[in-house]
Formats: C-alpha cells, structure tokens, sequence
C-alpha cells in the first residue's frame, strides 16, 4: 500500500512538473531548499564523518603548495578587511540569510558547517577562517552548474565531499587533476582523479558572481574568459593564475599550455593592496617570513597588471594641423576583460598631459586631485552598476543592471580620442600618458574599511590608524613628441 501511495505521488509531481514546463528554464531563480539548503549560495554538501582538514595538516606533506597558497588572496578571502566592510554592510542592508551567499564563496567550509553566524572573524575555527584553502578545492567532487539559470557554474555551484563513511571508518577523499599513483596520499587520504581541475569550470563556480535574488550577473569573469580565443585554444585560468610570472607570460603569448610541474598555488590576480595591508599587519605581529612571502606577491601582482595592457598614441591632423590625439588601449595579457569582476568598483584610466616645448601646460585629462578624487571627464574603462528604478548602484545585493559596461575585452581594445587646439608654435609638444589602476574609489574603500566588523581592529591587526591614500599603478607609461602642424 505504502508503494502504491507513494507511486501515485510521484505521478502527481511529474503531471505538475510537466504542466510547468515553459518555466523550467527559470526554475532555479529560486534554487529547491532541499537540493540547496545553504540558497542563496548553490553550495552543496556530502556530509560524512569525515570532516574538513585545515590546511596547517595538507602542510606537512605538501610544504611547497601551503607556502605558495599562503597570503594569497584565497588564504584571504575571508579575513579580507574590504570583504568584512562591504559583508557587514550586506548583513544591515538584507539580513544574515542573504550573506550566506557571499560566504558560500569567501568561506564554504564556514558556511556548510554552520559555523559562520555573523560578519566578522572571533570565535572561528581554523578551516572557517582559511576562507579558500586547500580542503575546498580538493573536496570538489562535481558542481551543479548545469541546472543554474544560465546553465553554468556560478553562485558557489561546487559540490563539497571532503570525505567518506566505510565499514572500516571514515576516510578522507581528496580530489586532484591527476591519476593517483601508487601510495597517493600515504595513509592519510585517498586520491581521486578529477578532470574539473584542469578546467576553468573550477574556477568559475566563484568566479561568476550572478545578484542573489534577480539572478543579474554581477561579476563575469568567466563569461568574459569564454567568449574569448583563450578558452578556443585551451588556455584555462590555471594557465595563468596558478604559474609563476613567466609561464603566465608564455601562456598568454603563445596559447602554450604549461606542463606538470609548472603549476604553484599563487593565484596572484591584480589586488596588491591587500598584500601590501598583509604585509603591514605580517610586520606588526613580528612575522618576518609571512612579510617576506606576501612581499613577493605584491610584485607578482604589480608586475601582472604591467604586463597586462599596451598603449598606442597616434596624431590625428586636420587642415595640416594636429586636432586630435587618438589613444589606442590594448588588452593583450588579461583572459577576461580588463578589468574583470568587480567592474563596477575596480578602476583603470587614462591619464593625460600635454604641453608645449617651454613646458607650458596645454592640456591634461584623468589627473586625481589632492584628495584621491578623479575629474568627472576622465576617461575611465569600467562599468556602472544601477539598482531597480534606474538609479546609479555600487552594492552587490542592489545591483539588477549594468547602466554602462565599458571594459576591455581580451586581445581586444578601446580607442579614445581627445580633442587639442594645438597653438601654432613651431617646436614639438611633449605627451605623457599613462594607463593607471586603482582597487576602488577613494570614498568607496574608506567607506568599506570604517564598516568593518568591530573584532577586527584596523589599529591592532594593520597599523591603520586613519584612511590611507589608496595607492595607484601605472600599468602603461608612454612619453612621446608630437609635432603641432604638418
Ligand atoms: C560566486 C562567488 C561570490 C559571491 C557569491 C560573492 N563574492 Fe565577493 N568576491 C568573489 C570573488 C571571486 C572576488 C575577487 C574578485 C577580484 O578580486 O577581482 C570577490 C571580491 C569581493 C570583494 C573585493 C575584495 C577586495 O579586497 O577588493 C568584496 C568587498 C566582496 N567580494 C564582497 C562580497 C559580498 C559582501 C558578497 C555578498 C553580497 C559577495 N562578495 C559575494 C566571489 C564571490
Ligand atoms: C582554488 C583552488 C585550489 C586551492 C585553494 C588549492 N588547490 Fe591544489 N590544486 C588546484 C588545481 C586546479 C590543481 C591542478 C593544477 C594542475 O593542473 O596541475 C591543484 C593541484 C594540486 C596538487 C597536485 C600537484 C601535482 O603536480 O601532483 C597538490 C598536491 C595540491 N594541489 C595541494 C594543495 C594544497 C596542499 C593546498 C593548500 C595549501 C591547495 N592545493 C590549495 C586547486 C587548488
Ligand atoms: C601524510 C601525508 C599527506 C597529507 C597530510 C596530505 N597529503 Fe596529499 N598527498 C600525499 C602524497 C604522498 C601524495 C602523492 C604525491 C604528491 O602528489 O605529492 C598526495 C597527493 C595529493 C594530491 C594529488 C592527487 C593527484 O594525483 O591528482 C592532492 C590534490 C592532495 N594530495 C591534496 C591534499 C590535501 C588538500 C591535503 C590536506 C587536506 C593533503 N593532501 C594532505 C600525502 C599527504
Ligand atoms: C570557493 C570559491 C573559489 C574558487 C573555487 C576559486 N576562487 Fe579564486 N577567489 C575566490 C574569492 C572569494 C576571491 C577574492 C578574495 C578577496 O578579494 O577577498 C578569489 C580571488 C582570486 C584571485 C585574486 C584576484 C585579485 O584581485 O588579485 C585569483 C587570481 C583567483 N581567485 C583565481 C582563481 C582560479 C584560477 C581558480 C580556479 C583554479 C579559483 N580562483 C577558484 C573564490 C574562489
Ligand atoms: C591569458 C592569461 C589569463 C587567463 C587565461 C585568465 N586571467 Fe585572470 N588575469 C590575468 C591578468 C594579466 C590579470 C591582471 C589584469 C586584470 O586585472 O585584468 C588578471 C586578473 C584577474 C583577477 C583580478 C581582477 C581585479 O581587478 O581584481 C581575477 C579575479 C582573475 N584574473 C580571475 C581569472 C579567472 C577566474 C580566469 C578564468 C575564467 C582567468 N582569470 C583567466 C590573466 C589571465
């Protein structure tokens, strides 16, 4: 009888579901609670009695991969000051049950466990505070990416199984790119080959970043990575991220895939502040080899986001006189827009000046003033968010649109052009120009640093005792003559 009932509940659910078929492109807008019980973050678990290992543990088999992985924004990713802030506004703003989404990429072990109940960094374990470490990446058993609205991995789409339950106990199941040899893991794991690690499929259930209710994609790098002739020729963001700056750079020229053995655990990307404020609070506590290790990092990054970008700057003349300088900005080395993700925040520019061979200034465009503030007809590459109603946005959680999308796409480029009145003088003008970066606004990273939780104290743990200038890099240079008339 029980069957039977049963049986014929079953029928019903699939007449349902069959009478709601032109919607079931959309089912996942409101992910199913029982297949996503961490909703909004598509995180899934395979609980077992095995539980997560911190990463001190994986340390003392894999030494070289702990180090690398150390201070890098993975190891970070949760204790991040600026993820902090812009967390704890997101609590105010939409409630701790919205969080859960940042947290299922910031944290996912945090999140799983149930550990993390609020912003901030007291009273957590080791694996929660480790934010992206060893254990989650190598507890990926699948993802779910398929069934999401746009049928790709996003919104931490990761299927988590750090372990197992046998007759004989638990054991630890750790998933890597490769066939396991003999003695693989020792006694400690078992070995598991996953083929998702050599793909950028991995990487993209974090790194595509879709609104938690309207389901708007906010951060898109890997859909930018995807249209792009990296992903035709294999090049994966591995390739790039997890090499050390030379292989990246052949990555990026040649469309050569590194080999085993190439890969380190940096995934050094283009934010050299948090390293630097990692570096100053490494000092603080007396931590000479972590102040060494992230030093290293903050020059990857920099030297990354130099090797990213080219200008080309071309006189544009009219009645044989100079009307306009045309400036070509290429995107030769970044496999996503540039910048990516949060294109809203992140800011690249052009900067220009103009003047004649005395020196006198003639013109000059995108220079900040003496409070970090950039001029209104600086010519910025990157994106404007905008909240319901049509108004201008900056937080994640407002964000259904882009009012404005105006980044680099890879390999591709941008031309601005700006209009001169040259004066009809006989000597050569003298152009500088540069292409600079920034993490944010000014006002937008003071903001999010005065938000941050009250336990993690900016004066103690980094030495900030009032809102630094953010720092700037110039990611291109170019001085050149220009000669006023034909
Ligand atoms: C799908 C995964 C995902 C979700 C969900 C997510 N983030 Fe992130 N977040 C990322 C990734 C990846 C980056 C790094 C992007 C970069 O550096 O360009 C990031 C970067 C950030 C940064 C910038 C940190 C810095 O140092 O500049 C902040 C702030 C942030 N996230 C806050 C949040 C908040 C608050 C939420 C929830 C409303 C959230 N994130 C949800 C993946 C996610
Ligand atoms: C963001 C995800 C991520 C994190 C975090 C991560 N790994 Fe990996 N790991 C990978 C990927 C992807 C590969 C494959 C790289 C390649 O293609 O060889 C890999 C490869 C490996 C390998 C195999 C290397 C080889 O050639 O046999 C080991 C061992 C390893 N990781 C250990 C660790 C340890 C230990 C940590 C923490 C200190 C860690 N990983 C953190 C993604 C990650
Ligand atoms: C007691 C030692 C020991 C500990 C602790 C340990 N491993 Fe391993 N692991 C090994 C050995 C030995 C191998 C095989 C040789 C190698 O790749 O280094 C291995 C291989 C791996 C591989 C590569 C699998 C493949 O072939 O693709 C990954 C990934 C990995 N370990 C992850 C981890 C993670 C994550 C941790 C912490 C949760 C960890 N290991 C802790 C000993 C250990
Ligand atoms: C579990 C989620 C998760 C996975 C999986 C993941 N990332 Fe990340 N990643 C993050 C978060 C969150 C941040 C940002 C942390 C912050 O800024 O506070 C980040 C930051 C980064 C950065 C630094 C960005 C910068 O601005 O410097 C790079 C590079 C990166 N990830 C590459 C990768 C690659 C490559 C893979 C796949 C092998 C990967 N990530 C997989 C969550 C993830
Ligand atoms: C061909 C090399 C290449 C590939 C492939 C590549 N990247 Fe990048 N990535 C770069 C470079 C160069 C930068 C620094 C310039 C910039 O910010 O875009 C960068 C920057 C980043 C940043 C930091 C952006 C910021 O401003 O905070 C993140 C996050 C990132 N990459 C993630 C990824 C992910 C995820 C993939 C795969 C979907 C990927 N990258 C593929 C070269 C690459």
């Amino acid at each position: 009888m029980l069957k039977m009932k049963h049986f014929f509940l079953g029928l019903g659910a699939i007449s349902l579901a069959t009478l709601s078929m032109p919607d079931s492109g959309n089912s996942m807008i409101k992910p199913d609670p029982q297949e996503y019980p961490f909703a909004p973050s598509l995180l899934q678990y395979k609980k077992s009695a095995a539980e997560f290992t911190p990463p001190e543990t994986c340390a003392e088999c894999h030494p070289q991969q702990y180090e690398e992985w150390t201070g890098s924004l993975h190891a970070l990713a949760f204790k991040d000051p600026i993820y902090q802030g812009e967390l704890n506004k997101a609590v105010k703003a939409v409630g701790h049950d919205i969080a859960r989404q940042c947290e299922g990429c910031h944290s996912p072990a945090g999140v799983v466990t149930g550990e993390i109940k609020k912003p901030g960094i007291s009273g957590l374990s080791d694996m929660a505070l480790n934010g992206v470490s060893c254990d989650i990446c190598h507890s990926v058993s699948g993802h779910s990416g398929w069934q999401t609205p746009y049928h790709q991995p996003s919104n931490g789409s990761l299927i988590l199984s750090p372990g197992k339950d046998t007759l004989a106990g638990p054991v630890l199941t750790k998933y890597g790119p490769y066939q396991p040899e003999a003695g693989c893991g020792e006694d400690f794991h078992e070995c598991v080959e996953q083929p998702l690690h050599k793909k950028a499929e991995l990487c993209a259930n974090c790194h595509q970043v879709n609104h938690y209710d309207t389901q708007t994609p906010i951060e898109s790098t890997y859909r930018e990575w995807k249209d792009s002739q990296y992903n035709v020729h294999g090049i994966a963001c591995q390739d790039c991220h997890m090499v050390d700056f030379d292989t990246f750079l052949r990555s990026a020229d040649t469309m050569q895939k590194p080999q085993r053995g190439e890969f380190r655990h940096f995934f050094n990307g283009a934010n050299f502040l948090i390293y630097a404020l990692t570096e100053q609070a490494a000092k603080k506590a007396g931590d000479a080899e972590l102040a060494a290790n992230v030093h290293k990092k903050y020059e990857m990054a920099i030297a990354r986001l130099q090797a990213a970008a080219d200008l080309e700057v071309s006189p544009v003349y009219r009645d044989k006189k100079l009307a306009e300088i045309k400036v070509r900005v290429k995107n030769i080395r970044a496999g996503h827009n540039l910048p990516t993700s949060l294109t809203n925040i992140r800011q690249i520019w052009l900067e220009m000046t103009v003047r004649d061979q005395d020196g006198k200034m003639i013109m000059t465009t995108g220079t900040v003033d003496a409070n970090g503030a950039l001029p209104s007809e600086a010519r910025l590459f990157n994106a404007d968010g905008m909240g319901q109603g049509f108004h201008f946005a900056v937080d994640p959680w407002e964000i259904v649109s882009f009012s404005r999308q105006d980044t680099i796409p890879p390999k591709g480029y941008k031309d601005v052009y700006y209009g001169v009145s040259a004066p009809q003088t006989k000597g050569a003008l003298v152009v500088d120009i540069k292409l600079r970066y920034r993490q944010a606004e000014q006002e937008v990273a003071h903001a999010l640093l005065g938000a941050v939780p009250k336990d993690i104290d900016l004066a103690a743990i980094y030495g900030l005792t009032e809102m630094p200038d953010l720092p700037i890099v110039d990611m291109v240079s170019k001085s050149l003559k220009i000669a006023p008339t034909l």
